[in-house]
């Protein structure tokens, strides 16, 4: 699976991740600028937002109610249709195969 992150300024940073890894480990692990993922993946932190770009939001997953209350936390504005917790996105092993994310300006 493939993530491609526009960084806010610009960048755009185009990730390879393992089947059943998810946007914030992607992120993380490479070290790509803008999300943190304090809480470690367990939706607890929002620090993870990320804004899925429109041909891919039909493909993910529903949110969850730990999502939904994050995402009423999280530092830049949540965008109705796009904001997402990056590490409630899990890639491959049934989940996305490609999806494209702006960065936020602020995480915290
Ligand atoms: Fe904390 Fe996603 S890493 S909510």
């Amino acid at each position: 699976p493939k993530v491609i992150f526009h960084r806010d300024g610009g960048a755009t940073d185009v990730v390879d991740v393992d089947a059943g890894s998810n946007v914030m480990r992607a992120a993380v692990q490479n070290g790509v600028d803008g999300i943190v993922g304090e809480c470690g993946g367990q939706a607890m932190c929002a620090t993870c937002h990320v804004y899925v770009r429109e041909p891919h939001l039909d493909a993910l997953p529903a949110i969850s109610e730990d999502e939904e209350e994050m995402l009423e936390c999280t530092a830049a504005p949540r965008d109705e249709r796009r904001s997402r917790l990056g590490c409630q996105l899990t890639l491959g092993a049934g989940g996305l195969e490609e999806v494209e994310v702006d960065v936020p300006a602020t995480q915290i």
